[in-house]
């Protein structure tokens, strides 16, 4: 059944999310970040192994349509790395190509060993990406955090980068990485979350929350390994009361229902996949109980 957009609104305020208007279908809910208040759609692409080498129209082709649909869903974020083999050129050309910088919010990040090599490697990402500002530009992996930091200030002082971030996916850094959100200002943080990998909710997901930084969860999916975890297996009843129509919908309503998230960065370099993980974007979200449940049928399997 169809949600209203009076019960998506009732549904979705515990949470602190709000519903917006989206292109050509329902309403893709939003959350802010709180260094600015600007909202985004709670679900985003993510580059890294499938954008890294598109050398022939053959596979540019899906790639392209990924981002055009995604666009005209009223998808915004786009999270790339220089470190993605050919990614940031391949999505920066394809961004290009469509016309639709204007309507997208494009992450970038930057990993390099000292301020020279950093400020580089950040002047090649304007070029790829082919644009003159970049909304977020994060520290990779805490590579020379405090040189690369301060390479990203200035670039925001100047207004050529409109958030500044930090990344991490492992952890074994996460000890750092909690020093690291302790003593600086940012207006982001990237980390891995999945309903199976549920470690950066002890203590990362909280400071987020006490530090006022926003939260890209990267690696929503495990990469593929919830899928291989549920494969074959009916989808649970609870998933209807949350609007879930995919295992997809399911992994990612729990990722971006925790207060502290903002957005999930899948990987997706199909068209089809953005009509599903989208759907993740809109109807009912899972209360705290429910993502108990949702923790224990995974814990079990
Ligand atoms: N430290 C960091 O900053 C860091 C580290 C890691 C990742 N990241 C970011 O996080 C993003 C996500 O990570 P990831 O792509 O490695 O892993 P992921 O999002 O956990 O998994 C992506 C994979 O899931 C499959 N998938 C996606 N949508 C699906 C759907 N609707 N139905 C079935 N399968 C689906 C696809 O596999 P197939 O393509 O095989 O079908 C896709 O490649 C990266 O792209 C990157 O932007 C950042």
């Amino acid at each position: 059944m169809d949600v209203t957009r009076r019960q998506l609104v009732a549904g979705t305020a515990a949470a602190g999310l709000v519903p917006s208007i989206a292109v050509a279908q329902a309403a893709l809910i939003t959350k802010p970040i709180p260094s600015s208040g600007e909202h985004l759609p709670v679900i985003g692409v993510g580059t890294a192994r499938r954008y890294e080498a598109a050398p022939t129209e053959a596979e540019r082709q899906p790639l392209r349509e990924t981002l055009r649909r995604f666009q005209q869903l009223g998808g915004r974020v786009i999270d790339t790395a220089p470190s993605y083999g050919d990614a940031e050129n391949v999505v920066g050309g394809l961004i290009a190509e469509l016309g639709i910088r204007q309507n997208l919010f494009v992450a970038t990040k930057v990993g390099a060993d000292n301020k020279a090599e950093g400020a580089a490697q950040i002047a090649e990402s304007f070029k790829k990406l082919r644009t003159d500002k970049i909304d977020l530009f994060s520290v990779h992996n805490l590579r020379d955090t405090a040189n690369q930091l301060s390479n990203l200030r200035d670039l925001k002082a100047a207004g050529r980068i409109r958030y500044v971030g930090a990344t991490t996916s492992f952890d074994g850094q996460y000890a750092d990485f909690e020093a690291m959100m302790r003593r600086e200002t940012l207006d982001v943080i990237q980390v891995d979350y999945a309903l199976d990998n549920r470690g950066s909710a002890d203590r990362i997901l909280p400071l987020a929350q006490e530090r006022r930084m926003a939260v890209w969860v990267n690696l929503p999916f495990g990469r593929s390994r919830l899928f291989q975890a549920t494969q074959g297996k009916p989808l649970p009843d609870w998933a209807a009361e949350i609007d879930c129509k995919t295992w997809a919908q399911v992994f990612l309503k729990y990722v971006v229902s925790h207060p502290a998230v903002t957005c999930a960065v899948p990987g997706m370099a199909q068209a089809r996949y953005v009509d599903d993980n989208l759907g993740a974007a809109r109807g009912r979200m899972p209360d705290a109980a429910l993502r108990r449940r949702m923790e224990q049928f995974i814990d079990s399997l």
